[in-house]
């Protein structure tokens, strides 16, 4: 239709205006200086001293030498692509204002940034490591950025402990051994001290860290967020993206392998199959809890080392998005893109996760250094293709003009003053809130090892195999004792079997068995699956089940 060619168009039409095509025309210099020898510097004589007055060779080095901006505090290393988003039918119109999700003939552009995590920019695709999963959506109402991963779940509770947290996860400080591995000792002290790790420490072993393609991906928003409708009314929702070639993953032998032959493997596969015309593909799909409904789980939905099991409330599927076209230079998009979860747009809305809440404040923060100021929105690829109209001024690398003499509101000088409250605003969901100003985290929050063990029941033998091979591999590497007792001591709290087997790889005494297998604060949905695990083959939960997991190439 119409529509969905102009709201397709508007984001391409925008990036029109900074593309800058080759040029066979006369080389210049930065003020338009056409250039007549650029190999050979001014010199004193043949063989003389260069001068200080050549200012295109001043100019020329001085610019490479500025080349290199921050790269990310983490996910440093990723893959950028466009693509379109389409809702299937209008059926979320009842949960939410967001046109985007509800409006099957607006077809959005969109921009996507998979990556690893703990990497830097040049380290290799084939880690045992999270995959970042960031989709920007340049929709009518403005950006709104679904900023995931490719695991469900996070390994901490709370925000404040997000630095500790990538400082074990990162590089050692004295040698920056290892690079992009978790084998090594401050990760593992930092889990055997941090129990909260402990579910997602099981789906970093599990063959969920070693992905095949960025394209044979699972996605999550991970926090509980709300949807909030045209009358006001908030549902809880858990964002998921499912990709059409279900999801498969590499090797453990295989990713080491490859890591020396390729270390751009998932890279090229995603630049491959857009060249290729053979686009990846993933739906989006929503679980949505009614306000009411906040309290029926055995585990709060604030809390984000939790999943919701696709049992309890199942994967609805709203729409398509397919990635068609690789960017075009990969400093000026895929570098320089900004996602931040802080951007919504009507009819979306937060939740009181307090790890989504530090990230609320993190992601700007760390972008006013990464991309040098506070005008980076004003890039080709973060700008939204919605009319931004304000009194922001100034600031490093501004490259608007701003007319008028008043930047203020309200003034009734310059011509007109930006409407406020006008139709379609954005407004806060006024949740009630009361309470004291306290540091203590929830009880709710207090139960790190039920979902861990239900996701070890639901795996199949061969894939309990690599779970068991993944932590003998990086605990065999960690050199303190202690940290290796201290993990298999929080293992046998999510299943003794696992605990024995682990520890029997690692020069660890195999721990007696706790006798609790249910850790008291679990649901009675959860209790059930524990009891069903039982069975010999144990029960699949179906964010697993859904799609399967296939190994090797
Ligand atoms: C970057 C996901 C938790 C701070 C990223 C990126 C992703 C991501 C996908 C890469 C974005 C890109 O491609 O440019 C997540 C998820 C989290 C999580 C799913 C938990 C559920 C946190 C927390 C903090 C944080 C708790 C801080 C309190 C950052 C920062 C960056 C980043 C500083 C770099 C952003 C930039 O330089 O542009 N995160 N993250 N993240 N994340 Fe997170």
């Amino acid at each position: 239709s119409d529509r969905d060619t102009t709201a397709r168009a508007g984001k391409q039409r925008d990036l029109d205006r900074a593309r800058v095509a080759p040029d066979d025309g006369a080389l210049t210099t930065d003020q338009g200086i056409r250039v007549d020898d650029t190999d050979n510097s001014l010199t004193v004589g043949e063989r003389g001293p260069s001068l200080l007055e050549d200012f295109h060779l001043r100019e020329k080095i001085t610019h490479f030498d500025h080349e290199r901006i921050p790269e990310r505090v983490v996910h440093a290393r990723g893959s950028g692509a466009y693509g379109r988003f389409r809702p299937y039918d209008d059926s979320l119109a009842e949960y939410t204002a967001a046109r985007f999700l509800c409006d099957p003939s607006v077809e959005t552009e969109v921009f996507v940034r998979f990556s690893t995590v703990a990497g830097s920019r040049g380290s290799a695709d084939t880690v045992r490591d999270v995959r970042g999963f960031a989709t920007k959506f340049y929709t009518e109402q403005g950006n709104f950025d679904l900023v995931g991963n490719n695991m469900p779940v996070f390994f901490i509770q709370d925000g404040i402990k997000f630095p500790d947290f990538v400082h074990a996860v990162k590089p050692e400080p004295h040698n920056e051994i290892p690079q992009a591995q978790s084998a090594h000792d401050t990760l593992w002290d930092f889990v055997q001290l941090q129990p909260e790790t402990m579910h997602m420490m099981m789906w970093l072993m599990s063959d969920r860290a070693v992905p095949r393609s960025y394209a044979m991906m699972e996605g999550f928003g991970v926090h509980t967020f709300r949807l909030v409708n045209a009358a006001g009314r908030s549902t809880f929702v858990k964002f998921h993206w499912k990709p059409k070639l279900g999801v498969h993953s590499l090797d453990w032998d295989e990713t080491q392998k490859i890591a020396g032959k390729d270390p751009d493997f998932n890279r090229r596969d995603l630049w491959d199959n857009i060249e290729n015309g053979a686009y990846p593909e993933f739906e989006l799909g929503v679980q949505l809890v009614p306000e009411e409904d906040e309290h029926r789980f055995g585990y709060d939905l604030l809390d984000p080392t939790k999943i919701i099991p696709e049992e309890e409330v199942p994967v609805r599927k709203v729409g398509r998005m397919v990635l068609d076209r690789n960017p075009e230079n990969f400093f000026a998009e895929t570098e320089q893109v900004a996602f931040h979860i802080g951007n919504v747009v009507p009819g979306i809305d937060f939740s009181d996760d307090p790890l989504l809440q530090a990230r609320l404040f993190s992601y700007l923060d760390t972008q006013l250094i990464r991309l040098g100021g506070p005008n980076f929105p004003q890039l080709p690829v973060n700008r939204p293709i919605a009319t931004v109209r304000n009194h922001h001024r100034d600031g490093y690398h501004q490259t608007e003009i701003a007319q008028g003499r008043a930047a203020y509101h309200p003034n009734s000088l310059s011509g007109g003053c930006p409407a406020l409250a006008g139709e379609g605003a954005y407004t806060h969901f006024p949740e009630r809130v009361e309470g004291r100003k306290i540091r203590k985290r929830a009880d709710s929050f207090a139960d790190h090892y039920s979902q861990a063990t239900l996701f070890w029941n639901s795996m199949a033998d061969w894939e309990k195999g690599h779970i068991v091979s993944a932590f003998q591999f990086e605990l065999g590497k960690v050199e303190h004792k202690h940290i290796r007792e201290g993990v298999v001591a929080h293992l046998n709290e999510v299943d003794h079997e696992l605990a024995v087997q682990v520890a029997k790889g690692i020069g660890v005494e195999p721990p007696k068995a706790t006798g609790t297998p249910n850790h008291g604060r679990t649901s009675p949905a959860l209790s059930q699956a524990n009891t069903a695990a039982d069975s010999p083959k144990g029960r699949k939960i179906a964010v697993l089940a859904a799609d399967g997991v296939d190994s090797g190439v």
